[in-house]
């Protein structure tokens, strides 16, 4: 289905559901996506930290940097994705969701999907990927494997954090996004 061009600000107001939700109740800011919204590729991360909660939008810190350099092998610059998050906001004292919580971003992380509707969706980590793909399937196992997921293909990599100081998750996440790059030239 052909999508009517829409711009990040209407993107925003159709799916971002933040305000209607308690958990975002006390927060100045909620992380919505970033990115062009026609994108080819949306990128899938976990969940915002402090510094993404301060500027209101997904890796900005350390990993979104690393992110960058990882978009670069597959010759994609950062504004030519959409970068979303499984959930929106984090709770200041919740470093780990609630299932409950998860639930009430899930339909607005699907809507965001729907609406870009891009060809490929890479998943960061294991809680992305498990989200997605609807696995208990570890990201080790997964990670530089395509998938086909309803209309989306889906390229599960590691997390670009668990990735900074761990060499060996580097040398694998750069290997997928060099795949990544190549499937995207080979379309
Ligand atoms: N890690 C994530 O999963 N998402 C962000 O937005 C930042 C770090």
């Amino acid at each position: 289905m052909q999508h009517e061009p829409i711009s990040l600000t209407e993107l925003e107001k159709q799916v971002c559901a933040c305000h209607a939700c308690s958990l975002a109740d006390a927060r100045t800011q909620t992380v919505f996506g970033d990115g062009d919204p026609h994108a080819r590729v949306m990128i899938i991360g976990e969940a915002p930290g402090k510094n993404e909660d301060l500027q209101g939008k997904p890796f900005v810190g350390a990993a979104g940097k690393y992110l960058q350099e990882l978009l670069a092998l597959a010759h994609l610059e950062r504004e030519q994705v959409f970068i979303a998050n499984v959930l929106k906001c984090r709770p200041p004292s919740n470093r780990d969701p609630k299932p409950e919580e998860i639930q009430l971003c899930a339909p607005f992380l699907r809507m965001q999907t729907r609406a870009i509707d891009p060809e490929f969706i890479v998943t960061l980590g294991n809680f992305a990927t498990k989200f997605i793909l609807k696995t208990d399937v570890g990201i080790t196992h997964l990670h530089g494997q395509l998938h086909q997921t309803g209309k989306f293909k889906v390229l599960p990599v590691y997390h670009p954090a668990a990735a900074l100081y761990d060499p060996k998750k580097r040398s694998a996440l750069e290997q997928d996004f060099t795949l990544l790059g190549q499937l995207l030239a080979a379309e």
